[in-house]
């Protein structure tokens, strides 16, 4: 990952989200959900998109329920999404893909569809109302959680692991379809600012997921060594809060931050056809749960 050095930031002396609208598609659990606790925290209301919710009772935090995993529940929540009012959308929806490959009831790989095609899917059924004209100029921001600027890119001739499956492969699908997702967004709605976030090696549930069975000795090993080279959820949910506001980078649609919040470069790969083509494939694949985007 390179550094893009044309865009630095500060962080506001203050942190106050009182009045801010947030929806967190993977609030429920991992970075999502210590993002959600520290936005909540600080005064916003934040609705949180999973399958189990974990906080009842936590002040500022309100859920929708949904499993992701199928492209009509993506449709049918960005369309309940309240998107004329909100201030921030961020995607963190996720899992790594399984040794043997998974397909989801639309017929679609697993990781590849929770992780990535439900969030082009939410965007979509929401994108119109989102991209409206404020009457405060304010523009939404959007953030994408991936792995942008590591150069992933996806098998374009078979995004959907049918011909070949291999688990980093089909992650890698996934990666690369977010980087695309926060390209082709930034051009497709002039009023939002979107973006895309790198956090590194984060201690959440999806790392028990990557290294070896879950629960085995190799698992446990795996866990234990990258512990060092990892952090926690809320380390980095605070390290990244100030890009929800923020002035900088208004106006700095595309952009993507490192672990650290600091502005990173895109892959190599990354340019108009490229892009134009991985989502032209992946409207195909959604297409087949019987969704139009
Ligand atoms: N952790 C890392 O080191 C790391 C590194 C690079 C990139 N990332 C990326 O960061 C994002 C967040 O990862 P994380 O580490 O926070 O993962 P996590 O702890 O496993 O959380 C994943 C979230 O996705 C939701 N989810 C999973 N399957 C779903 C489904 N079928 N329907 C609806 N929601 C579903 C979970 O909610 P429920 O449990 O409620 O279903 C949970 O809120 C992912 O995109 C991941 O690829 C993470």
């Amino acid at each position: 990952m390179k550094r893009d050095k044309t865009l630095t930031w500060t962080p506001p002396a203050t942190l106050d989200f009182t009045g801010k609208n947030i929806v967190i598609v993977g609030g429920t659990g991992g970075i999502g959900r210590a993002l959600a606790h520290q936005c909540a925290a600080k005064g916003a209301q934040v609705t949180v998109v999973g399958r189990t919710f974990r906080d009842e009772g936590t002040a500022g935090i309100t859920p929708l329920l949904a499993d992701l995993s199928k492209m009509k529940e993506a449709e049918r929540v960005g369309q309940m999404l309240p998107a004329e009012e909100l201030d921030a959308l961020l995607f963190t929806t996720g899992i790594f893909a399984d040794y043997v490959r998974q397909e989801t009831a639309d017929g679609l790989e697993k990781d590849m569809a929770i992780s990535y095609l439900s969030r082009l899917v939410v965007l979509r059924s929401m994108g119109s109302r989102l991209n409206q004209t404020r009457p405060d100029n304010k523009r939404p921001r959007v953030f994408i959680m991936g792995y942008p600027g590591t150069g992933r890119q996806a098998v374009i001739n078979d995004m959907n692991s049918e011909k070949n499956y291999a688990r980093w492969t089909a992650h890698q699908n996934a990666v690369a379809g977010n980087e695309a997702l926060v390209y082709d967004a930034s051009k497709r709605y002039p009023n939002l600012d979107v973006f895309g976030l790198n956090p590194g090696f984060v201690q959440t549930d999806i790392r028990d997921e990557i290294f070896f069975k879950r629960g085995g000795i190799l698992n446990k090993i795996g866990f234990w060594i990258t512990a060092f080279m990892t952090r926690t959820p809320e380390d980095y949910a605070q390290r990244v809060l100030p890009l929800f506001v923020a002035s900088e980078l208004t106006g700095q649609s595309g952009k993507h931050f490192d672990k650290n919040g600091n502005a990173i470069l895109p892959s190599n790969w990354i340019n108009d056809a490229n892009c134009k083509e991985l989502i032209r494939v992946s409207e195909a694949l959604i297409s087949r749960a019987g969704v139009t985007v």
